[in-house]
């Protein structure tokens, strides 16, 4: 097994805006073979999402930056090929923080074993996992919407956006999604059933969204910033509440904005209309809501009123190109890289 050649990637050059393809370097590595109390993990799926945009730069966050030529971060579904952890067995799938490679040591009392029994295994990086979890958190403890209100979210057919608003109806809300194509728009409101779907990149996009909320907005779940905050912020409502999740609109952004500042807008927006304005990362709510979380969405997607979408791309070698596409919208669903190990579900 030792003999076996594995492969990574990693960051190669910090980006300056928007990453490149030489931003990052696969290599080619020998498998490693488990010590004691450790387990030796095949990748499956890996999972590729826009946090992973922040950990290129060396900025202070919440996170510690990835260093130039450490493995990629990145969580992923694989499968035990063997152990010495008394706690799995060779031939269990678990949902475990390996990086963009094809095989990963573990010891970490953190894996989580997946039952493809009770749903398919890569809705652990979706629906089921991280980015639901993220949809759900934000929206339950800060956005606490109520029927009849209206919620409005960006990314909308992507893992987050697409839960905020099945969730939001579910809880008699109205939900308005804003997506990045017409196609988008007819499967965030077709399928996903949201009352509403606005195209952001619609050369009328905000005079759509002001139609598309004739009350107003109650609640903005924040996935994006940019041009989406602006035509939202003239539409809230007095006591609107604004998680905000991310900012996907400025992860590329090289410098400290790309137009005109809209920070005395905001602020003057926050104290007139008694907004709560609360960023968030999602593990902040684990403790108190995750088995809530898993019990109600796995329900929901057993009994279908709650639908996902996944997107997938064969190849570790694909993870870079995917991953630059991802962060333009070049993708339809939750992005996930299938890796050898894993089959077409
Ligand atoms: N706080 C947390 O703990 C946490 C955890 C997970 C994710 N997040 C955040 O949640 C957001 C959604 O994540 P996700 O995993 O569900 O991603 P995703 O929807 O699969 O992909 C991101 C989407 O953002 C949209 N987008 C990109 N640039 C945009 C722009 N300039 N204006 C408007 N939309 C733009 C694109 O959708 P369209 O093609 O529809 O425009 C793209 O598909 C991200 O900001 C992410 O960082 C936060």
């Amino acid at each position: 097994m030792s003999s076996t050649k594995a492969r990574q990637i990693v960051l190669a050059a910090r980006p300056q805006g928007k990453p490149r393809l030489t931003d990052f370097r696969l290599e080619e590595t020998q498998t490693p073979t488990p010590g004691a109390g450790q387990v030796l993990l095949q990748v499956q799926y890996l999972s590729l999402d826009p946090y992973m945009r922040g950990r290129m730069d060396d900025r202070k966050s919440y996170a510690t930056p990835t260093s130039l030529g450490a493995v990629m971060p990145g969580e992923s579904v694989a499968k035990v090929v063997a152990s010495q952890h008394p706690g799995y067995s060779e031939g269990d799938i678990v949902l475990a923080q390996t990086g963009w490679r094809t095989h990963a040591l573990s010891d970490r009392a953190d894996l989580r074993k997946l039952d493809p029994r009770v749903a398919p295994v890569t809705t652990g990086l979706g629906v089921l996992g991280m980015p639901g979890f993220t949809a759900y958190g934000g929206l339950r403890v800060i956005g606490k919407p109520r029927p009849g209100e209206t919620v409005v979210v960006a990314a909308a057919s992507g893992p987050v956006g697409s839960l905020v608003g099945q969730l939001a109806r579910l809880a008699g809300a109205r939900a308005v999604g804003v997506a990045g194509s017409p196609e988008k728009c007819a499967y965030v409101k077709d399928e996903l059933q949201f009352d509403a779907a606005v195209d952001h990149k619609g050369a009328d996009f905000a005079a759509k969204l002001a139609e598309a909320c004739p009350n107003g907005v109650d609640v903005y779940y924040e996935n994006v910033g940019g041009a989406v905050w602006q035509a939202v912020l003239p539409l809230l409502n007095n006591f609107a509440r604004v998680p905000v999740s991310g900012l996907i609109a400025q992860y590329n952004a090289a410098g400290p904005g790309d137009g005109p500042d809209r920070l005395p807008a905001t602020m003057r927006a926050i104290l007139s209309k008694s907004l709560t304005v609360r960023g968030f990362i999602n593990y902040e709510f684990a403790a108190e809501h995750y088995a809530a979380f898993l019990r109600e969405v796995g329900a929901g997607i057993a009994d279908a009123r709650i639908r996902y979408r996944e997107d997938f791309v064969d190849g570790l070698e694909k993870a870079p190109e995917a991953f630059i596409s991802m962060l333009e919208g070049r993708h339809f669903g939750k992005l996930i890289v299938r890796l050898d190990g894993g089959s077409k579900p």
